[in-house]
């Protein structure tokens, strides 16, 4: 158990991006390098603009580093082809959006259907996972509903469905609570939280507010592109070590600590 726990899912080492626009360039990531472990609930916190999006689109296969290294489950994922790529992504990664990105014209049992079917699952049983996983997430009543049908917070957990019904190591979320009111955000936080927990799986989440960022296990801070800190909160005790000290935020940092 405990060398699971220890064991480093995510290497990210010396990862620039550097976008170009016409003549300029844009430094959106400057030698980050952090790891992240399996079971762990990572949280990319910082301010918009700062980078976290870049990073997790980076990590995620779907942007590409300009130079360094990531290397997933021992696979450098920057040096893979498209269709290997595209095969991993399938087989080990799950993705939540803050726009939920649910295809409008199918119901909630046929968008969390879809993962399935690129996977090769067999009707019957991909319908029974989609509906299993549904019931999972409170919407055993809502299965034939269609998107337009559903409250924010209702398609966000069709979204999380999706994400997590082909139980994938890693799921990486974007802002997942960006559209939705406090309320539902706890709520969507907690049902993430409690499915990654009971799997042991990996999440990666961005977010500018502090409030989410709390649910995670590691805090990582960007700021303009590079990495001012890392929290760690040890599970046993709640307590937590600043891995880094600078950590330019003290107010946050006492908040967490208090
Ligand atoms: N496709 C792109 N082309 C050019 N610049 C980009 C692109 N995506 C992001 N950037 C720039 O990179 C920086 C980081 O953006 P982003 O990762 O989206 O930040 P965050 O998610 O923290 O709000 C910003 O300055 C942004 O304008
Ligand atoms: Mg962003």
């Amino acid at each position: 158990m405990s060398e699971n726990l220890s064991e480093n899912i995510i290497e990210v080492k010396n990862v620039k991006k550097i976008y170009r626009m016409g003549k300029e360039k844009i430094c959106a990531l400057d030698e980050v390098s952090f790891t992240i472990q399996k079971g762990e609930f990572c949280c990319l916190y910082g301010v918009s603009g700062s980078g976290k999006s870049t990073l997790l689109n980076l990590m995620a296969g779907i942007e590409k580093i300009t130079s360094g290294q990531i290397i997933i489950k021992g696979k450098h994922i920057h040096m893979m082809g498209e269709k290997s790529l595209a095969k991993f992504r399938q087989d080990t990664l799950g993705f939540v959006f803050q726009s939920y990105n649910l295809m409008n014209q199918m119901t909630a049992l046929e968008n969390v259907e879809l993962p399935l079917i690129f996977k090769h699952v067999t009707t019957k049983r991909r319908k029974k996972m989609a509906r299993d996983m549904l019931i999972q997430v409170g919407l055993g009543p809502r299965l034939r509903h269609k998107p337009r049908e559903m409250s924010g917070g209702q398609q966000q957990r069709v979204g999380i469905a999706r994400a997590f019904v082909g139980k994938p190591e890693i799921v990486f979320a974007d802002e997942p609570t960006g559209n939705l009111d406090s309320k539902t955000s706890k709520e969507v936080m907690d049902l993430i939280r409690g499915i990654a927990k009971d799997n042991n799986q990996t999440i990666v989440m961005v977010t500018h507010d502090r409030r989410l960022a709390e649910y995670a296990d590691k805090i990582i801070h960007i700021l303009d592109g590079n990495i001012e800190g890392i929290e760690i909160k040890e599970e046993k005790d709640s307590s937590i070590s600043i891995q880094e000290e600078d950590v330019a935020n003290e107010t946050e940092s006492e908040a967490v600590l208090s």
